[in-house]
């Protein structure tokens, strides 16, 4: 048997306890609590984005409980479709509680973002490409959508909400 000094066997140790600790914590955050990195699901021609499922952004109802929202970013407003409520200039979309909403999002001309207030949603939103990322809204509440990327001098209006009722 190699012999390992006694300090260097405790530096081992040590390290190991670290790496395992960090391995679980890993694990854990997948397998456990369900933490889900939003990720780019396809890739469109931002200047064709009317021929695209985009072409309608807004909530539409999949099945019971389960909607899609789809998102389109601009300078300087998000574009939650035709029949979206406002308030003032702020478009509100309205789901009942409990309810399993998969958001689709994407950029008509430079990078926004989208962080979506007590929520784990912080994404990007790029022309060119679709982020999707899935929320479940449990609580009632009214969430702020906000830009979170500097995209000129309307950015700090790019506003909307979602009302979970
Ligand atoms: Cu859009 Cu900041």
């Amino acid at each position: 048997m190699i012999h390992i000094d006694r300090l260097e066997r405790y530096w081992l140790i040590a390290v190991g306890i670290v790496f395992g600790g960090f391995t679980a914590a890993l694990l854990a955050s997948v397998f456990v609590f369900g933490i889900r990195l939003p990720s780019p699901v396809g890739r469109i021609d931002p200047a064709k984005i009317d021929q695209t499922e985009f072409a309608t952004p807004g909530l539409t109802e999949e099945f019971d409980g389960n909607y899609t929202l789809r998102i389109v970013a601009k300078m300087w407003s998000y574009d939650l479709g035709k029949n979206v409520e406002k308030e003032g200039s702020i478009p509100v979309i309205t789901v009942p509680t409990g309810s399993k909403v998969t958001i689709k999002a994407t950029s008509k001309d430079i990078t926004h973002g989208f962080y979506l207030e007590q929520h784990d949603v912080n994404v990007m939103m790029l022309p060119g490409q679709i982020s999707q990322v899935e929320v479940k809204f449990d609580r009632p509440g009214k969430y702020h959508i906000i830009c979170h990327e500097y995209c000129g001098p309307g950015h700090q209006g790019m506003i909307a909400a979602i009302l979970v009722q």
